[in-house]
């Protein structure tokens, strides 16, 4: 695969600077490289040579192992770093982990970390490219892309103007702002919605439409992206009670079957809480595209890792 056309940024830091050029060429590319994914040797040499660190300092299941398996796949080679068995235990800051991995002669650093901004600060300290893997309640940009992604699959006649609701907790959800930025560049009309006590008081600066009745979000929408109550990050009482907060904003059969009788397209990043944000026989419905948010994300790795390193590292044999 060639690779001239560019992204316009350096780093992928989040989605909120990135122009609709650059997502179409993402989202493009990743068309290329999923149908990779369905070949019997799913790998192509595209970034033979280059080193990728995956520093996760936060949990992850889905974005570790895609990124792990996004850059195999290009043949790349791959190191995991983990915060609970490094140094950090023993007092080393992240500048200084982060320096001392560098020095090994590394091409792109693959983070995840709970902080807001530690992405961008790597981006300031370091020469490599960062690729952000969700920093805090921040951003999620990949989880955004594959998102989007998995949307145009259902829905190929663009996004302009198609409605999506993001549902559950907005407050704390790196997720909700990286679809949002992305959503509302290509067009879509984006809606959210949960407790008022979960919802940032200015997301309508950001242009999507306030519903605090999920109800009254599903009538009319043609993409429900339900969203998992990030406890880990509540410092204070959102609700009073799980079981309170799914009788009245769980996405059930029964719902859906009376405020979106023509069916809705249902997403979730996970990792889903069944029972909770969403029952298990939304989670497993026709109407569900949870599972192929999960392939699709490998494509969108490995498109942003090509569009961001192929354009530095790889030197014309490869490409
Ligand atoms: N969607 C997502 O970010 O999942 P993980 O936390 O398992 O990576």
């Amino acid at each position: 695969m060639e690779n001239e056309q560019r992204l316009s940024q350096r780093h992928l830091l989040g989605l909120e600077h990135y122009t609709a050029g650059d997502i179409r060429l993402i989202l493009d590319t990743a068309r290329s490289f999923r149908e990779v994914l369905d070949r019997p040797i799913k790998k192509v040499p595209t970034l033979r040579g280059a080193t990728v660190v995956n520093l996760f300092f936060e949990n992850s299941t889905r974005t570790r192992i895609s990124f792990e398996m996004a850059e195999k796949r290009l043949s790349a080679d791959t190191v995991n770093f983990s915060a609970s068995t490094s140094s950090t235990q023993k007092g080393e800051t992240l500048r200084d982990t982060a320096a001392n991995i560098e020095a090994m002669k590394i091409d792109a650093v693959v983070m995840r970390h709970s902080c807001p901004g530690a992405p961008g600060f790597l981006a300031r300290n370091l020469s490599s490219i960062i690729i952000n893997a969700g920093d805090g309640s921040h951003e999620h940009p990949t989880q955004a892309l594959l998102d989007l992604m998995s949307i145009e699959d259902k829905h190929p006649g663009g996004f302009k103007d198609l409605r999506v609701t993001l549902a559950g907790d907005i407050l704390h959800s790196r997720v909700a702002l990286s679809n949002i930025y992305a959503l509302r560049t290509l067009g879509a009309k984006v809606q959210v919605c949960g407790p008022a006590t979960l919802i940032p008081r200015a997301i309508g600066e950001l242009g999507v439409t306030v519903f605090n009745r999920i109800e009254d979000a599903i009538e009319g929408s043609d993409v429900l992206n339900v969203l998992r109550i990030q406890k880990e990050r509540h410092t204070a009482h959102h609700f009073p009670s799980v079981r309170e907060y799914h009788d009245r904003y769980g996405v059930t059969l029964a719902r859906l079957k009376e405020h979106a009788p023509n069916g809705i397209t249902i997403m979730h990043p996970g990792p889903i809480n069944r029972g909770v944000e969403i029952d298990s026989e939304v989670v497993d419905s026709d109407n569900s595209v949870i599972l192929d948010q999960v392939t699709n994300g490998v494509a969108v790795r490995m498109a942003v890792l090509y569009l961001l390193l192929g354009a530095e590292t790889v030197k014309g044999e490869n490409a």
